[in-house]
């Protein structure tokens, strides 16, 4: 598959895109140096993207599943209310660890609880009520996460969700890879679903936004 995006439109868009605080730019050396899975990252342009999303909602309860580095949660956190929380799930101790050692040294320290286990798992535990959910996490689990967090969703709240071109490969005929195929499940849960309203964005390996009607 060819790349989705050119190098000469990523060049572009690397060129104006605003800066990331500090702390974000430290969390994605960081991860680019030392995980063997560091592509995981948001990343600036998306990284951007999602705090604009979240600071134009100004949310008062965020809910991410994957929280890998630490580094997607930190910009969904940037338009949190002043008594907003963001709950954020990693089933990986070492990530979790990892993106811990970062919101403790964030603005946000005390606005951000992380949760280590299976997203699976822990989803039907949570009673809160979400104006912003990004889902990031195994695309097995798209439209399972979908379809349990949709009541817990506020209306007019929103829902982000990450990869949905899982890297070109859902515009290959056939479809062939287990994620890809999972990414159009959920894509055709969202699409048949009354309650909602969707458009896929095409920035960086795609992203569904979802609005609760
Ligand atoms: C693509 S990365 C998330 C990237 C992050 N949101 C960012 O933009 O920097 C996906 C993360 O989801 C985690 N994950 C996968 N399956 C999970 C599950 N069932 N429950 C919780 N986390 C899971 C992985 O360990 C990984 O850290």
């Amino acid at each position: 598959m060819d790349e989705l995006i050119s190098e000469r439109l990523q060049s572009f868009m690397d060129r104006w895109v605003s800066p990331l605080p500090e702390l974000l730019q430290e969390i994605e050396a960081f991860t680019l140096a030392n995980h063997p899975e560091a592509h995981m990252l948001s990343g600036a342009q998306q990284g951007q993207f999602l705090s604009m999303i979240s600071q134009m909602i100004r949310p008062r309860r965020v809910l991410e599943i994957g929280t890998f580095t630490g580094y997607s949660a930190l910009c969904l956190a940037s338009g949190l209310t002043e008594f907003g929380k963001l709950v954020t799930i990693e089933y990986r101790e070492s990530d979790a660890q990892q993106a811990r050692s970062y919101f403790d040294r964030s603005a946000y320290r005390d606005q951000i609880q992380l949760l280590q286990g299976d997203a699976h798992v822990l989803l039907p535990t949570l009673t809160e009520s979400w104006d912003l959910v990004f889902i990031d996490a195994d695309k097995t689990g798209y439209a399972d996460y979908f379809n349990i967090l949709l009541p817990s969703v506020r209306r007019n709240g929103f829902i982000l969700a990450d990869n949905l071109f899982f890297h070109g490969q859902v515009l290959e005929e056939p479809v062939k890879g287990k994620n890809a195929k999972a990414l159009l499940s959920f894509a055709e849960a969202v699409k048949s679903c009354p309650d909602v309203e969707q458009v896929p964005i095409p920035l960086r390996d795609g992203l569904m936004l979802i609005r609760k009607l």
